[in-house]
């Protein structure tokens, strides 16, 4: 089938909810997801967002935090510019029906959490499931709306392109092509359609999948990286992957995150001997940025070679922990843990990707009428290292200025170039009977990761995973071209690229800063990488 529409977004977290809300009235809008709508990253966010709004914080304060955090590669324009306009989103966010825990005084004000890095309380929260409060009102609003189609259970496989380079046979720049939509494949029908868009949004979050042990949902398979680099778009920054210090440690527990919020109320990492162990790695102790304390954990777990280390807020209050805390008190509870009397066992895991397909201030990447926004793009924000609760922020300040943008684009756009589009070729015709070797390929691209490109990095350790994953890639390659395509298959294809895209951007960088530790280069390097990684797909014509 074919469908022919104004907006295209692919992904249903709240960069594409909240930039499909903004665009509607200006046209038809399409939003393809791949499981059902609420299944993001957003929907388990938990501290919240950053945003200043307290008595003794200011703009200032937020932005020399978000650029410390950043050691050196934020853009500077574009802090300025995402801090600047938090309050007005946030209240945006509200008026599509967000409730934001507020303080009891009775003088509507937010009650302020505190997260590691930030040197004020600025955290607006909805108890301790934030993301689960915003995604749901998003969703609420596009169901009511008449103009959003919301396709669940459809996985984009590719973004279709117009290339100019190809047609005049020489190597130009990609910001000459033209996105013309993309093709998705329905999962209930196995069918493969193409949706024809003026202007295409990349909205699909993160890759945490590509790491054995994450705090992601399955979602987070880095497909957009993986289209906008196979479509010719510029990536950046993906060496940067943030480890979250403290994801719940029990054969249970799958990606469960206890929130930096629970350090923020007071929260303190001990080890198994019950030592506080924070202040030998950093002055802020506890509350020291994540890159900090996750390595802290990593190198107390490699001397001791204790499985975790654990979380202790036992000494306050229990009725103030189940009332700030409801969710995770309950899942800890559930597993047959009570920490309002027991330390709880966690470990670090992969949790955000800092960089992604390189955007403008405006969203937009460098192939024309597509852009990115969200955890998929790297916007210069977070540098090397993002700022805990920056993540939502970004997400809603680039979906309201990459609106904006498109809108403005949407009037000026010919639709001619995309007019007659190649039908999707099915390539291989064959059920594959060997959901095996997908699966093996998954944990072993997941495994050699976590083991060879994790918090601590060697050269060695690079280079043996480029190897292995370059193997892998191959086999992935000869079955995409053999098999009728699946959603398995589209997603072991896309985190295959995406590690191959983190390792060879980790193998440039000869420095170790923020979140990138690499043994044999321990020192920042201004004189020579006070600058972003970047990759392109070398153009084959
Ligand atoms: P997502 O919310 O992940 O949405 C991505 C969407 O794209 C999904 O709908 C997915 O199905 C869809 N998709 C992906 N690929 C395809 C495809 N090929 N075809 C169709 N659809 C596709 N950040 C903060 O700022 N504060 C927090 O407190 C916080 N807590 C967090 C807690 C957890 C457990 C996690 C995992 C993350 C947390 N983060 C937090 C990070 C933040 O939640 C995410 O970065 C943010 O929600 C990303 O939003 P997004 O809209 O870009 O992507
Ligand atoms: C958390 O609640 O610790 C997650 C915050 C974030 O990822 O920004």
């Amino acid at each position: 089938m074919e469908y022919k529409i104004d907006f295209l977004i692919i992904g249903s977290g709240i960069a594409g909810l909240s930039f499909a809300l903004k665009v509607a009235e200006y046209g038809q809008v399409a939003i393809v997801t791949k499981k059902e709508a609420m299944e993001t990253s957003t929907n388990y966010a938990q501290g919240g967002i950053a945003s200043v709004f307290g008595h003794y914080d200011s703009f200032d304060l937020h932005i020399r935090d978000t650029l410390k955090a950043g050691d050196g590669l934020c853009r500077r324009d574009v802090v300025e510019m995402v801090v600047k306009s938090g309050p007005e989103r946030v209240r945006e966010l509200m008026e599509w029906g967000v409730e934001f825990t507020q303080e009891n005084t009775g003088n509507q004000e937010f009650d302020l959490g505190l997260e590691g890095g930030h040197s004020q309380k600025r955290i607006v929260h909805a108890g301790d499931f934030t993301g689960h409060a915003i995604e749901q009102a998003l969703v609420d609003s596009i169901r009511r709306h008449e103009h959003i189609g919301l396709f669940e259970n459809h996985i984009a496989v590719d973004l279709i392109t117009y290339s100019m380079r190809m047609k005049r046979g020489v190597v130009t720049a990609a910001h000459e092509d033209i996105c013309c939509g993309a093709y998705v494949l329905d999962t209930k029908t196995d069918e493969v359609h193409t949706f024809h868009a003026k202007i295409t949004v990349l909205t699909t979050g993160g890759a945490g999948k590509v790491y054995l042990y994450t705090s992601n949902p399955d979602i987070a398979t880095g497909d957009g990286i993986a289209m906008a680099y196979r479509a010719g778009a510029l990536v950046a920054n993906l060496e940067f992957v943030q480890f979250h210090p403290t994801c719940l440690y029990h054969p249970e527990a799958k990606n469960f995150l206890i929130s930096e919020a629970v350090r923020g109320e007071g929260g303190v990492l001990i080890d198994s001997r019950g030592r506080a162990f924070m202040a030998d790695y950093d002055p802020q102790k506890d509350l020291a940025c994540r890159d900090i304390v996750a390595r802290g954990i990593d190198g107390e777990l490699k001397k001791s070679g204790d499985d975790c280390v654990y979380l202790d807020i036992s000494d306050k209050d229990p009725g103030f922990i189940q009332e700030r805390f409801p969710n995770i008190y309950q899942k800890c509870l559930s597993l047959g843990m009570d920490m309002t009397k027991e330390p709880i066992p966690v470990v670090p895991a992969a949790h955000y990707v800092c960089g992604g397909v390189l955007v403008d201030i405006d969203g937009k990447t460098d192939i024309d009428r597509l852009y990115a926004v969200g955890e998929t793009a790297c916007t210069g924000l977070h540098g090397a290292n993002r700022l805990a609760s920056n993540s939502l922020l970004e997400a809603v300040v680039y979906a309201h200025r990459a609106a904006q943008q498109a809108v403005t684009d949407l009037e000026s756009i010919n639709g001619e170039v995309c007019r007659d589009l190649p039908p999707w070729d099915p390539m291989g015709t064959t059920d594959s009977d060997e959901a095996i070797v997908v699966s093996h390929n998954w944990d072993e691209i997941r495994r050699s990761m976590w083991n060879y490109v994790g918090i601590v990095r060697s050269n060695k350790r690079l280079l043996r995973a480029r190897n292995r994953i370059g193997t892998i890639e191959k086999e992935i390659r000869q079955y995409y071209w053999d098999f009728k395509i699946t959603s398995d298959l589209i997603e072991l294809r896309n985190i295959a690229l995406v590690a191959d895209l983190i390792i060879q951007s980790a193998m440039l960088r000869k420095e170790s800063r923020g979140l990138h530790y690499n043994i044999q280069h321990p020192e920042k390097d201004d004189r020579f990488w006070l600058k972003d990684t970047i990759l392109r797909r070398p153009f084959v014509g």
